[in-house]
């Protein structure tokens, strides 16, 4: 696996540029606002979502470029700052990129405007500029975050999850965003609505494949700068443990249940469960599954002429597979 340094290469000097406006793009003249803005800024994440958007641009151009991607990326990262802000609020997590969440620091009231604040700086750099096209992509990834965010949480309390509401759920949570990655650095530079179509897939089953990895994370003790075995304790079923649901007796079944129904706070009672996942392969599963929706991502762009930029790409999507964070 290549360090996502070595895959930025191709885009360096574009991922300086686009810091330096992804900054400015915070400005704000409330001196509390001004501050976490600080903090958000220095404590980044991975940046993969600027990344597939300039990528994309480059592939489908050869290289070409537009202001229009940087602002399509800016966007982008704001749009999913504010999603982990208010996240980290809904799913009660104190931990975010290795340090302490907004919430955790300045408490839910403010980290639910923080989010606001950011969301309205997103939709205001297309608006300003006129990108009503870039607009409309992101407007529907963020449609669909907040309802496949709503899913999660009504499946959560019925506990009737299938592995077709999952994907459902992954799809919306956080397909999406990564569809209008790829989707959106198309459009910017003028590419046509069948490479734009195809782009959008592409992202999606990366995506598919992203959040499948941060699930199985969940069951581990890694350190990814997030909490690990918090979806049990929220009562959030992902692929591991619904596989293991439909492959086990009826009498385990109604004890992971029965767990993750009552005794979903009892620290011992989860790793139980969680340790009951791994010996019924659910890791194996779910690994497997994760396996699948990188190789159809591959093979969408099987039809693109080899350049460097497509293969930073499919360097990209081995990554969000093999990441260690
Ligand atoms: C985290 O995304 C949210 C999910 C969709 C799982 P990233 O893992 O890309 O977060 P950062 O930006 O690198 O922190
Ligand atoms: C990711 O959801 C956030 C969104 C997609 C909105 P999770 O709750 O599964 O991700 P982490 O693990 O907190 O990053
Ligand atoms: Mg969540
Ligand atoms: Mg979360």
């Amino acid at each position: 696996m290549k360090p996502v340094e070595k895959i930025k290469a191709p885009i360096q000097k574009e991922m300086v540029l686009f810091e330096k406006k992804f900054k400015d793009s915070m400005q704000t003249k409330v001196p509390l606002l001004n501050r976490i803005m600080d903090y958000v800024v220095r404590r980044k994440g991975k940046q993969m979502r600027p990344m597939f958007v300039f990528l994309t641009a480059k592939m489908v151009s050869n290289g070409g470029f537009d202001e229009r991607t940087y602002r399509g990326a800016a966007i982008i990262e704001l749009i999913h700052t504010a999603t982990l802000v208010h996240d980290d609020v809904v799913d009660d997590s104190n931990r975010r990129r290795g340090f302490f969440s907004i919430n955790a620091l300045w408490k839910n009231k403010i980290a639910v405007l923080v989010g606001d604040f950011l969301l309205s700086k997103g939709v205001l750099l297309s608006v300003d500029h006129g990108d009503f096209d870039i607009l409309r992509l992101i407007s529907t990834a963020v449609r669909e975050m907040s309802e496949g965010e709503l899913l999660q949480i009504e499946k959560a309390r019925k506990l009737d999850i299938t592995e077709e509401i999952y994907y459902d759920i992954i799809k919306q949570k956080t397909a999406s965003l990564i569809a209008s990655c790829t989707a959106i650095g198309a459009a910017s530079v003028g590419a046509n609505e069948k490479t734009i179509n195809e782009m959008r897939d592409f992202g999606e089953t990366i995506g598919l494949a992203f959040q499948i990895k941060d699930d199985l994370f969940d069951y581990t003790d890694d350190k990814i700068g997030k909490p690990t075995g918090i979806d049990i304790k929220e009562q959030k079923m992902t692929l591991p443990l619904i596989y293991t649901l439909n492959n086990c007796s009826e009498k385990d079944k109604k004890w992971i249940i029965n767990s993750v129904k009552n005794h979903n706070k009892n620290k011992k009672r989860v790793k139980k469960v969680i340790q009951f996942v791994k010996d019924n392969g659910g890791i194996e599963y779910t690994q497997n599954q994760m396996k699948k929706h990188q190789e159809k991502a591959i093979h969408i762009l099987d039809n693109y002429p080899d350049s460097e930029y497509k293969t930073a790409l499919i360097d990209m999507l081995n990554y969000v597979v093999d990441r260690k964070i």
